[in-house]
């Protein structure tokens, strides 16, 4: 139904009109039962796709199946009943900062091919008041919801402890965790952020919060696919030496031969290429597999970058990711993806004879 009604549709419009009307879209159908219900209809060729052996648990979170909406969809929190109701078992809502922002000049948002996109949004946000004025509506829903914290533009590095800890003060009551996100490319020494004593700065202020706020919840830090094995190593201290939940592996990636796939011109044009790219998705699954073997699994990998299908979410759990994040792909393969990537996993599991999402985890990097 999707791609026959409602992509040609929406297939004119601007990368980020799409998205933007996409999401009030999914916003609106969440507002009635009988709206929601048409939506179900949407999901996986008019069923919602769920079965026992999808549940994993994240972190101490229980999830229904191992496929999440990743930051970037709903920076707003406008839609997590509808992207739930399409199969999705959670949400990472954000990148949410502390006052809003406009973010970069548009257009900011391209599509480079089908399903491949560019974007340099530059944390638009509507601050975390109207973020948790959103996600009021939700409470006592029982939808996992990660909050993704950033921090506005004009904060200087050395106050970005602070300003990560009061998002993660205002919107602690709606988290199922919190991420964070110090490797998008489009704010301007946010990367240098993901260095081990800033980083600890940060994952400390945020920690010191969650204590006074009644207690620790998951806490993940999402990495760029660029990042050195070294510059990884002190990702993986500072999350051991911290009692982190794990890493979110990866954002965007800035890389211009992957831009100039696409043309010449997209060479030197600023920001992060996501989605449908196979060199891409090789870094951030490379990505997953070096965190994991480094901890011998011993933390939580959150695994995103290209994931569009049942095979692609595979390769990314194989390679360590307990569960998977899409984005980009939600414009491609529609309303359906999640239920379709969750019912091949089920068949992937029964061809091959595994019991449980936790044990195809890592099993491509175990020696
Ligand atoms: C339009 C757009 C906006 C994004 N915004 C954020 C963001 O605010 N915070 C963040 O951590 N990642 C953001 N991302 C990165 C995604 O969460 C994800 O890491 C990346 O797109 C790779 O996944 P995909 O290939 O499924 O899109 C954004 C991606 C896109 C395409």
């Amino acid at each position: 139904m999707f791609k026959k009604f409602i992509d040609p549709v929406l297939m004119r419009l601007d990368s980020e009109t799409w998205h933007t009307r996409a999401r009030e879209a999914l916003h609106l159908a969440e507002t009635t039962p009988f709206t929601l219900k048409l939506l179900e209809q949407c999901a996986d060729h008019h069923r919602r796709f769920a079965d026992e052996r999808l549940r994993v648990v994240l972190g101490g979170i229980e999830l229904d199946n191992p496929v999440l909406v990743g930051a970037g969809w709903d920076k707003a929190g406008r839609a997590v009943k509808a992207l739930h109701t399409l199969g999705f078992s959670g949400v990472e809502v954000g990148t949410v900062v502390a006052y809003a922002q406009e973010g970069n000049p548009k257009p900011r948002q391209f599509m480079l091919a089908p399903g491949v996109t560019l974007n340099r949004l530059g944390f638009n946000s509507p601050g975390m008041e109207a973020v948790a004025h959103n996600l009021k509506r939700y409470n006592g829903s029982g939808i996992p919801t990660g909050i993704s914290l950033g921090k506005n533009k004009d904060v200087p590095a050395e106050d970005a402890p602070h300003a990560h800890a009061t998002v993660a003060e205002r919107l602690y009551d709606f988290a199922a965790y919190f991420a964070i996100n110090v490797s998008s490319p489009n704010t301007p020494g946010l990367r240098a952020l993901q260095d081990k004593n800033p980083l600890t700065d940060i994952v400390q202020a945020v920690n010191e919060t969650m204590d006074s706020r009644g207690g620790r919840k998951p806490l993940f830090v999402k990495i760029a696919p660029e990042l050195s094995p070294g510059a990884v190593d002190d990702v993986i201290e500072v999350v051991l030496d911290n009692g982190l939940t794990g890493i979110i592996a990866t954002n965007t990636t800035v890389s211009p031969d992957i831009k100039a796939r696409y043309g010449e011109r997209w060479r030197n044009e600023a920001g992060g290429v996501s989605g449908n790219d196979p060199d891409y998705r090789s870094m951030a699954t490379g990505q997953v597999a070096y965190i994991y073997r480094q901890t011998k699994g011993k933390i939580d990998i959150i695994g995103v970058g290209g994931v569009k299908d049942a095979q692609t979410a595979l390769e990314k759990m194989k390679a360590g990711a307990t569960v998977v994040q899409v984005v980009t792909a939600m414009r491609g393969e529609g309303t359906a993806v999640a239920g379709r990537i969750n019912r091949g996993i089920v068949d992937f599991m029964e061809k091959e004879g595994v019991r449980s999402v936790q044990e195809l985890v890592g099993i491509d990097v175990k020696q």
